[in-house]
């Protein structure tokens, strides 16, 4: 029997099905050179704009015609689509999925494949290595709080280990995966895996205490292995501590390109994003960094269009970009997300050609040398 697996989406979901392909090579299955000679596809999904699913809309259409000629055919559908249908305690999400895909057979959460199992690694190079799953943080544009649920460490030294294994099968690089990144072990402390020397903090933007600075110890160990590179995404602004700036600064093998998205440019467009940081506070950062580690480039992620995003807001996000002068940005046109704040209470009331001439022209001004 053979499989064959199609992922859309980010890194994380790259990161997941290595883990399914895992589990199917336990069960004994191979893996399928294309779709045609597979006994099941697994549709591993991605909704975090309307464009991305849509393309999964079109990929299971065209895999049904396949399946006529093929009646044995199992197509399963996995990843953020089906992890929000599994959340929404309505039921009415999963049923609008089946009604609208119903050559699926099976919608299987992502959650059933777990960390049981050894990844089979589809870059030789760069390992991928998933340090939390979920988000807490809701902007509120933004949908996978809803499909990842809400933010899970992994142990410190399952990771650890899962490093240390990657390092004598002679990887050069790895590449720590994780909604925000910063924020990792927030939720450990409860559960007696905190560095005993750490005592928590008051997080404002949170009101609450909270341990903000695992990472950096996180990040320093697997450093410390000797790898090429180490990578990290996604980092959010507010939560970078000086901490992790002296790692970074320390270890050169950590990444000189940081991702640090900072979606708008506006400090009014930032706070109806909630993001917890004023424009001022990411120069700042930027400056901080730019000091403490030389040669450190950054990029980021951009949002244009969002809800009465005006003119004027759309070009304070065109003069950030120049004082950062941003290696690259990957820049997303707004797109309404089911369950999210900004679509139950703001107005999608940028219209679309302005959306787009926005997205052209920042793209044109901050990618210019990648093209
Ligand atoms: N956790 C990461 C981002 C994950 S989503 C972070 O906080 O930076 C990846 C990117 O998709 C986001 O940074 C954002 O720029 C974009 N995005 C998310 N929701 C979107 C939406 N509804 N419309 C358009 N772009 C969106
Ligand atoms: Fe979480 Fe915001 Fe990133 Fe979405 S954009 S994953 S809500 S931090
Ligand atoms: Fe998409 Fe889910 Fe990643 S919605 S961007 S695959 S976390």
């Amino acid at each position: 029997m053979k499989y064959f697996i199609k992922t859309f989406g980010c890194s994380q979901n790259n990161a997941d099905s290595e883990r399914i392909a895992s589990s199917f090579k336990a069960r004994g299955y191979r893996k399928a050179r294309s779709y045609k000679s597979a006994d099941v596809i697994v549709i591993n999904t991605c909704m975090i704009r309307k464009a991305a699913e849509n393309r999964v809309y079109g990929l299971i259409n065209n895999l049904s015609k396949l399946k006529e000629q093929k009646p044995s055919l199992k197509i399963i559908v996995t990843g953020c689509m089906v992890g929000m249908a599994y959340r929404d305690s309505t039921g009415k999400y999963l049923l609008r999925l089946k009604k609208i895909m119903p050559a699926v057979d099976e919608f299987m959460p992502i959650d059933e494949v777990g960390f049981n199992h050894q990844p089979v690694r589809m870059d030789k190079k760069t390992a991928l290595v998933p340090i939390s799953n979920g988000c807490n943080n809701f902007c509120t544009y933004c949908v996978v709080p809803f499909t990842r649920g809400r933010e899970i460490s992994r142990p410190f030294q399952e990771i650890i280990d899962e490093c240390q294994k990657l390092k004598k099968q002679g990887y050069s690089e790895v590449l720590l995966l994780g909604q925000n990144v910063n924020s990792y072990g927030a939720d450990l402390v409860t559960k007696g895996h905190s560095i005993p020397e750490m005592e928590p903090v008051y997080v404002k933007h949170l009101g609450r205490l909270r341990l903000p600075t695992l990472f950096p110890h996180l990040l320093e160990a697997v450093a410390k292995f000797g790898f090429k590179k180490v990578d990290f995404i996604s980092s959010n602004p507010w939560d970078f501590s000086d901490e992790l700036i002296k790692v970074i600064a320390k270890y050169p093998n950590i990444t000189r390109t940081l991702h640090l998205p900072v979606q708008s440019g506006d400090n009014i467009i930032l706070k109806r994003m909630n993001r917890w940081y004023t424009t001022a506070q990411y120069l700042k950062l930027v400056k901080k960094i730019k000091k403490a580690v030389p040669k450190v480039q950054f990029t980021t992620d951009i949002i244009v269009g969002f809800c009465g995003e005006t003119d004027q807001q759309y070009h304070n996000t065109e003069k950030l970009c120049q004082q950062v002068n941003f290696q690259k940005a990957y820049i997303a046109m707004y797109s309404q997300r089911p369950f999210t704040a900004a679509t139950k209470v703001l107005k999608d009331d940028v219209p679309f050609p302005v959306k787009k001439r926005r997205w052209m022209k920042l793209d044109t001004l901050v990618n210019k040398y990648v093209h």
